[in-house]
């Protein structure tokens, strides 16, 4: 008994963190299946042992507290969470269930529908026009983030059809989402901005909702399908739940187009096994079940819901990710545009969810070595929706010899120069500026949009210069004349001469910039501004030591070691060089530097402010001369604290750093200097 109510609170522990890693960090840390696995196990120790129950426990809630920003919506009807069943025995224990209370329902018929992976949303409508829309919150009370919903192009906001179909007021429920391209092609562009890339299309979809700026909302390109309706002590103009999914269409609501009606519980099974389960991988946005739904909405009043957490009379059937067994035939490594070192797995081909892999990833040296994956073994390889393949581990067989331990290389394998291993860093890099398999990567990177800016020079145009031997390094590019460029497939006149012309334009862009473009390790955009501003010129920044680097607020420790590091290297200074020569921009046109009420301070932001946006708030600060940096540090000047503040608070108490609030910012920022 005491070690069960170890176990349960140790669960607690890891289902709260876990939770709020995913919805309040938007930073999942454990997967959906291992989630899963501790959730159920606490809840059958909770149902083995009542007196383990706790009013906070974990399964008495469903998601995470409002965020303070958004004004608070206290739903009509509180929003639900689903049970899961995750093979054929568990959904006939849940008719079983069903049945004890309601026998009709063996013979009611079931809707199946694709459970969608996104945010739950709720849109109130009221006489037909919308007015409200909220996430689920903690179910009972979410986030007004009607300004955001509004933005989703799928969102009617007058209802379609006849006016007498329209319940008065009414909650439609339904799944906010991003299309798997759509986050592919996010991903990308935040990857050349130098920002943090989303784990995965539903955070993605969550954050997006969750934007104090509409603008950012509208710009993520959120889709969304509605399957559920609340309409309390009204009359719905239908009586199933199939019907009511034709309802919702003809009122203008998207509908996942791949619901069914069955009969009954064998023929949700066939279905589910034959058509469903092979559909989800195939689709364009994340699908991580089939939703079992009792067909007539009667008996979904009669079955009613367990708590205020999930309906009887629907589950939520999820099928285990796919792990298979394959050989790793061989452990490759990828240069990335950093010189990140990222080792990939060569397998012997095998099909995964429908499509065949022959590559995984294995992260970095340190989970290689933790895991002891060896060449030749046979390993675990597994495809969780949208995620790349990874290697999970090896199948050892006792009497089988293996090869010996892996040896992550001294040389990078593409340059043979030494690589470098960081401290306090798990990837190992190389450092050489020019090493072909370096170069692709930062050539590309150097051209995007937010870097230099280069119209028209993408992925696929620096891969046929690089193939066609006209250009080596970024140096290169502006040497190219469009006689060359009329050389290469895809160019004709005018297309070489914009391509040479847009070029040549970049070479004016600010220093800041350009030292952004190079694609320094750790040296983002930000970065790249305080170390312009700071500098000057590009010549006083290649001279400087760690030491100076290091002393520029907003810039830290491992900034200051990459930047000194890339100018110690006799090819990266040549680089630089050969750049000025052909007429880059080298100085930083004369900054507010040293003006302004805020110069010389450094601060940080956290939480969420009453009126100013994160990306206003550091414009104000930095258009009034001050810095603005991520981390608390002893250099920081004052913390700007909002509403659920993190981290980054406690550290400023450790650390003795005052806490203004978003009223004394403003009044900082627009005193006389
Ligand atoms: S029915 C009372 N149907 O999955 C309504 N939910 O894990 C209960 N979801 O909270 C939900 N697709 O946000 C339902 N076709 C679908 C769904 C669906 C996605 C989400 C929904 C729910 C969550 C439960």
């Amino acid at each position: 008994m005491k070690a069960a109510a170890a176990r349960a609170a140790e669960l607690r522990r890891l289902i709260e963190r876990a939770n709020d890693a995913y919805y309040v960090l938007d930073k999942p840390e454990l997967s959906d299946a291992e989630y899963d696995r501790l959730f159920r196990e606490l809840q059958e120790l909770e149902a083995k042992h009542p007196e383990l129950q706790t009013p906070d426990s974990p399964t008495h809630r469903v998601g995470a507290p409002p965020a303070a920003a958004f004004k608070k919506h206290r739903h009509l009807v509180p929003m639900l969470s689903l049970a899961n069943a995750f093979n054929e025995k568990e959904l006939a224990e849940w008719e079983e269930r069903n049945a004890r209370l309601s026998p009709e329902v063996k013979t009611a018929g079931y809707t199946l529908e694709v459970k969608i992976d996104g945010a739950a949303v709720s849109l109130t409508y009221q006489d037909g026009v919308f007015v409200t829309g909220a996430t689920r919150g903690n179910g009972i009370e979410g986030e007004d983030v009607t300004a955001n919903l509004r933005t989703v192009l799928d969102v009617p906001l007058r209802l379609h059809g006849q006016r007498k179909t329209w319940p008065k007021l009414m909650e439609v429920r339904g799944e906010v989402y991003l299309s798997k391209s759509r986050f592919a092609e996010l991903n990308t562009e935040r990857e050349r901005a130098g920002e943090p890339t989303f784990a995965n299309p539903r955070n993605a979809a969550a954050g997006a909702l969750r934007q104090l700026d509409p603008k950012i909302t509208r710009s993520r390109g959120l889709r969304i399908f509605c399957f559920h309706v609340e309409a309390p002590g009204q009359k719905l103009p239908v009586a199933t739940q199939h019907d009511l999914l034709l309802q919702l269409a003809t009122w203008g609501f998207p509908v996942e187009p791949h619901h069914k009606l069955v009969p009954d519980l064998a023929a949700a099974n066939r279905e589910i096994a034959s058509t469903l389960e092979p559909l989800l991988d195939q689709l364009d946005y994340g699908a991580d079940g089939v939703v079992v739904k009792v067909n007539p909405l009667e008996l979904h009043a009669e079955l009613g819901t367990v708590g205020d957490r999930e309906p009887r009379w629907a589950i939520a059937r999820k099928f285990a990710p796919e792990v298979r067994i394959t050989k790793l035939k061989e452990i490759r490594i990828n240069v990335g545009r950093t010189g990140a070192l990222n080792p990939y797995a060569v397998l012997e081909p095998v099909e995964i969810g429908g499509v065949t892999v022959s590559t995984a990833t294995l992260h970095n040296f340190a989970l290689i070595k933790a895991k002891d994956i060896r060449e030749g073994d046979l390993v675990e390889v597994t495809r969780a929706g949208e995620v790349i393949p990874q290697v999970l581990g090896p199948v050892i067989k006792k009497g089988v010899r293996r090869s010996r331990p892996y040896q992550p290389p001294e040389r990078c394998p593409v340059c043979k120069s030494k690589v470098e291993h960081p401290q306090g860093e798990v990837m190992a890099y190389c450092p050489n500026v020019s090493c072909p398999g370096r170069v692709f990567e930062s050539i590309v990177h150097f051209a995007s949009r937010p870097a230099m800016d280069i119209r028209g020079l993408g992925p696929e145009r620096v891969k046929a210069l690089l193939d066609a031997g006209l250009i080596k390094d970024v140096a290169d590019l502006y040497e190219i004349t469009p006689m060359q460029l009329l050389t290469l497939e895809g160019f004709a006149e005018k297309s070489a001469r914009q391509l040479v012309d847009a070029i040549q334009a970049s070479k004016d862009r600010p220093l800041a910039t350009l030292i952004f473009a190079l694609g320094i390790r750790h040296v983002g955009a930000q970065g790249a501004k305080l170390l312009a501003r700071h500098f000057g010129t590009m010549k006083a920044l290649a001279k400087a030591s760690v030491e100076q680097i290091n002393e520029i607020r907003g810039i830290g420790p491992a900034i200051a070691e990459a930047v000194a590091g890339f100018f110690a290297e006799p090819k990266n200074r040549k680089l630089v060089e050969r750049l000025e020569k052909l007429g880059l921009n080298m100085k930083e046109p004369v900054a507010a530097e040293g003006k302004g009420p805020l110069a010389g301070h450094l601060y940080v932001i956290t939480g969420t402010l009453p009126s100013l946006s994160r990306a206003k708030a550091a414009e104000l600060i930095e258009a009034a001369g001050g810095h603005v940096s991520d981390a608390v540090s002893k250099k920081t000047t004052a913390v700007v604290v909002g509403a659920d503040a993190g981290s980054k608070l406690e550290k400023a108490k450790t650390l003795r750093i005052p806490l203004i609030d978003e009223a004394e910012l403003l009044r900082r920022a627009r005193a006389k200097p």
